[in-house]
């Protein structure tokens, strides 16, 4: 056929169509339906009139041409439900219109679908009451409406469900008990009702009717009271999770007629008395977390011949033993069991029957040595045994299992020599022996420990030398070897280690010199050799060492005189008395209050009130004529400098010259005193500054003296993750755009400034202003924290918060920045506070939707708001907790994670502690107690902000108001505050409650 025909053919057709085909009814139903949503993405573009049935469009399915099921789930569409027009279609049985923006309140409209199976509307912006009406739908077997902003009582007329067999109302904002008459829903197999703000209640015993039931997840519900009995009816459940709740008494004995759970979680209530016996009924159980309670007695001995995975007894306060048996279970990796009671033996067996991977069973008072078997299966990362009764030697198997990475032993009664394989282990970052009866040397072997970080080996019977070997642990950090029997030299190799920041070695028997060269010790910051043998005159480049903070050299042999250069470092506490130290003390030393830093040198000055002060001004006068030929020959040395380095620049400018500057592009947001040609002449690997998630960050000095911070992104070749961070490839490849998109658009004080941003095909550069104090958390966390005083750290914190305040209340749309820690709050030269990296930072919909859910893991450990964990949702709400966490650690001036702090990151830690050991504990020794009521304040304003609810925490327009009264308040009223609270504890309700 000719083309012409073919068209006339079609155009025919065509017209016969829009004369046959009307749209039928119930696609006019839809069309309406259609008209009536916001559909900002379009999805339903495919639902066109002059179809004759709806049956092909998007998301519409139909039998025998009549329309049964619409799933326009994740489609991005808004407003109302439409129920009214919905409940028109007379077959239709199956509605998912997950993920979504219906919002506004579920109407009595629905009860007239009388069709309805299967009802899901969960992940939307529903607020107002539950429909009272919908239990009259007499089909409906499936209604989930977790996670949108239901408020009110479950209405008890929802005991009157026909037929519902899924109800779920997790993550809303429902507030009465929960209705005994759910037990009156026989047919059901899910109640999933968790993360609700509750009224206190009871777990209705009522629930034991549900026979049918297979989960049953009440998770922070605000439960308390017992566990009812009747629990023991459901015979069919698998899913029992009660957690985060305020349970109490015992775990009813009932539980273990349920031979069907696979997991059972209590963790975190008050339960009480011992598990019950017969749990190793059980035969499906995988796992069990009962932590976080009061549960005494021993573990059943039946436990162990279950297929557990994971045993986690933590934190009560169990006893008993540790049942032989647990060393039977095939699927065992990981064993927890620590801060309990428990004592006797270790099964010897343990780790022969599956792959152990992670052990710790610190803090009880297990006796007897430790099983040899713990890395049969070649899988075990980490011992942690410290704190106990242990005894007997390292097992030498243990000194070939290779995947180990933490080995913690102290506070036991180990003996005998340490197999000379455990010193080499290749992974093992921390090797703590601390407090043992260990004896024998360092071996050799230990230039193979590559990763070690961390060896304590204080309080041991350790002798011998120091093998040369340890100068090759390029990443160690701390070696602590006090009170032990070491003899010979340090070696000379040691002072090689260029990360070390705590060398001790206190009460020992070191002889010998110091090693030269140990100006290279750039990070040390504690150095204690006291009461050894050690000889020679302290080195002149002790001075050097600009983080010294604990110097102790003490009880020695050192000879000559007192280095001047000591007077000018920052030290805590010094300590060189009973020495043979002689001559005079540097001026600044010479002063009553180091009388006790000198005590016991026989030939030195120290008559500090007399003699020395004389002697001192005649010294000064040839103190001042050294410091100015000093000075005149460092001004020649940068002169020349200067000279030799303009030329080298002027080369090196040249060449760099050649390369194509075409390709780049531009793009400025502010007006600019600088070409892009400038700033690419500097990006020398001299002037790297920091390699941040997404890049590395470049120092530029511009002609016009004008500093700025350049950040290279290599466009998608090569991708640097900072350690602790979780964020997948996909974030850092929209980071650049991201950060320029959201950066460019900002103006603010206490946002960093984004001068412009330069692209190529491989490469791109964001120009930044420099901020010369660099983040808050290098600083806080390094060894000049303590410089931070409490006005600097609250001016902080201010600045911070309003950042943040504009991104969340004055950008539009609205934005999250999803990584706020300590490392992303800049420093300018009067440590004002700026919010930088945004990296991850996304603006929320235009639609209202402000808890859009992110497809990826954003954000850093120790900052994550514990609700994504079950959400996966990133909004405020989740930077106001990471803002929390900033708090927390301005004012403990602790980091976010923390070896020290186990399993828990700060927050867990800084509640543990507060209810365990009071505020005192809690707050940065470096700072002033005068200071004391306001950190308290701006404490309480950081437990507000890591709230576990996310409705608990005030938004961030409020955290700026709270902490502006902090201030205006130690300025206008200093006198104590006769035991009221302040103003924010009891005003605005909505926007805090739980934290008192
Ligand atoms: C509900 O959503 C629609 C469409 O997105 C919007 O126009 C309307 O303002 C929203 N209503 C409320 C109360 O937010
Ligand atoms: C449902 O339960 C409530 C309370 O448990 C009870 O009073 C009521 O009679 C029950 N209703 C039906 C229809 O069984």
């Amino acid at each position: 056929m000719r083309k012409a025909e073919l068209g006339i053919v079609v155009i025919y057709l065509e017209t016969l169509v829009t004369l046959v085909a009307c749209l039928n009814q119930e696609g006019l139903y839809l069309y309406e339906l259609k008209q009536s949503l916001d559909d900002p993405e379009s999805r339903l573009s495919s639902w066109n009139p002059r179809d004759s049935t709806p049956c092909n469009w998007y998301g519409v399915t139909c039998t025998n041409t009549s329309v049964t099921a619409l799933d326009l789930s994740d489609t991005n569409v808004g407003g109302p439900f439409p129920g009214g027009i919905l409940c028109r279609l007379p077959n239709l049985s199956w509605v998912n219109l997950f993920n979504n923006s219906i919002n506004e309140t579920l109407t009595e409209e629905i009860s007239l679908c009388g069709s309805l199976l299967h009802l899901d509307l969960s992940q939307n912006l529903l607020s107002g009451p539950l429909p009272r009406a919908l239990p009259g739908l007499p089909r409906l077997r499936y209604l989930d409406l977790s996670g949108n902003n239901l408020s009110g009582p479950i209405p008890e007329s929802y005991g009157s469900f026909p037929s519902l067999e899924v109800l779920s109302l997790v993550s809303n904002l429902l507030q009465g008990p929960i209705p005994p008459s759910l037990g009156n829903l026989t047919s059901l197999k899910m109640l999933n009702l968790s993360y609700n703000p509750f009224v206190p209640s009871l777990i209705p015993d009522t629930l034991g009717n549900l026979t049918n039931l297979q989960v049953l997840w009440l998770t922070q519900c605000n439960l308390v009271g017992l566990i009812p009995d009747t629990l023991g009816n459901l015979l069919h459940l698998q899913d029992l999770d009660l957690a985060l709740n305020d349970l109490y008494g015992p775990i009813p004995p009932s539980i273990v007629r349920l031979t069907t759970l696979r997991q059972i979680e209590l963790y975190n209530n008050s339960l009480s008395g011992d598990l019950p016996p017969g749990l190793g009924n059980l035969t499906n159980l995988r796992l069990l977390d009962a932590s976080m309670n009061h549960l005494t007695g021993p573990i059943p001995h039946d436990l162990c011949s279950l297929p557990l995975e994971s045993l986690n007894l933590y934190e009560n306060r169990f006893q008993g033993t540790l049942p032989p048996s647990i060393a039977n279970s095939p699927y065992l990796y990981e064993l927890r069991l620590f801060g309990n009671r428990l004592s006797g033996p270790l099964p010897q067996n343990l780790g022969s029957n599956s792959p152990l991977r992670w052990l710790d069973l610190s803090s009880n008072q297990f006796w007897g040595p430790l099983p040899p078997t713990l890395c049969r299966m070649g899988a075990l990362e980490e011992l942690l045994v410290i704190y106990n009764l242990l005894s007997g030697d390292i097992p030498p198997t243990l000194a070939t299992c290779q995947t180990l990475t933490r080995v913690r032993l102290g506070f036991n009664r180990f003996s005998g020599e340490v197999p000379s394989g455990i010193w080499g282990l290749p992974h093992v970052y921390l090797l703590e022996l601390v407090d043992n009866s260990f004896s024998g040397s360092i071996s050799r072997t230990i230039a193979g420990a590559g990763n070690l970080s961390l060896l304590i080996l204080s309080k041991n019977n350790f002798s011998g030398p120091i093998p040369d070997e340890v100068g090759w642990l390029d990443n160690l950090v701390e070696f602590s070897a006090a009170d032990n029997s070491f003899t010979g030299p340090l070696p000379d190799s040691i002072v090689n280690l260029a990360q070390l920041g705590i060398l001790d070695f206190h009460n020992n028997r070191l002889s010998g010199v110091l090693p030269k060269g140990i100006r290279s010790w750039k990070k040390l910051n504690d150095l204690n050799l006291a009461n050894n043998q050690i000889g020679g005159t302290i080195p002149e480049e002790i001075a050097a060492l600009s983080v010294l903070n604990f110097l102790d050299l003490s009880r020695n042999r050192f000879s000559g005189r007192v280095p001047t250069g000591l007077q000018n470092l920052k030290l805590n506490q010094l300590n060189l008395s009973y020495n043979r130290l002689s001559g005079e003390l540097p001026r600044m030393l010479a002063k009553d209050m180091y009388r006790s830093s000198f005590i016991g040198n026989p030939g030195l000055c120290v008559d500090l009130k007399g003699l020395c002060d004389g002697r001192g001004q005649e010294k000064s006068v040839g103190y001042v004529w050294l410091l100015r030929t000093i000075f005149v020959v460092a001004t020649l040395v940068f002169f020349v400098g200067v000279v030799w380095f303009y030329f080298r620049y002027r080369n090196f400018r040249d060449a760099k010259r050649a390369i194509d500057k075409s390709k780049w592009t531009l793009m400025s947001f502010h007006k600019l005193g600088f070409s892009e040609d400038e700033i690419l002449n500097c990006l020398d690997e001299d002037n790297v500054i920091g390699s941040g998630s997404s890049g590395k960050v470049y120092k530029v000095v511009l002609s016009s003296g004008e500093v700025v911070a350049v950040k290279k992104i290599w466009g998608g070749v090569k991708k640097e993750v900072e350690s602790g961070d979780v964020e997948k490839g996909r974030v850092q490849d929209n980071a650049f755009d991201t950060e320029v998109e959201t950066l460019g658009k900002i103006r603010h004080k206490n946002i960093v400034k984004l001068w412009c941003c330069c692209t190529t095909r491989d490469c791109k550069l964001l120009v930044y202003e420099y901020m010369p104090n660099g983040s808050l958390g290098d600083l806080l966390h390094g060894s000049k924290g303590g410089l931070l005083d409490w006005p600097t750290r609250y001016k902080i914190a201010v600045d911070a918060a309003e950042g943040l305040s504009y991104l969340h209340h004055d950008c539009v749309p609205p934005i999250v920045h999803r990584d706020v820690k300590s490392n992303n709050i800049l420093l300018d030269g009067d440590f004002g506070a700026r919010v930088a990296d945004f990296g991850v930072a996304k603006a929320v919909e235009t639609t209202p939707k402000g808890t859009k859910s992110m497809s990826v893991i954003a954000g850093s450990c120790g900052y994550i708001a514990p609700e994504y964990a079950y959400t996966l949702r990133v909004n405020e709400k989740s930077d106001i907790y990471s803002f929390g966490v900033v708090m927390l650690e301005l004012v403990t001036g602790r980091r976010s994670v923390d070896p020290e702090f186990g399993e828990k990151d700060l927050v867990k830690w800084v509640c543990t502690t507060l209810d365990q050991k009071g505020v005192d504990h809690l707050i940065d020794s470096r700072l002033d107690s005068c200071f004391k009521e306001e950190i308290c304040k701006a404490f309480n304003i950081g437990l507000m902000c890591t709230s576990p609810l996310p409705i608990n925490r005030p938004s961030m327009r409020r955290v700026v108001k709270m902490l502006q009264e902090v201030g205006t308040e130690n300025q206008t009223k200093p006198a104590k505050k006769d035991g009221k609270l302040s103003p924010y504890y009891y005003d605005d309700a909505s926007d805090h409650g739980s934290v008192a």
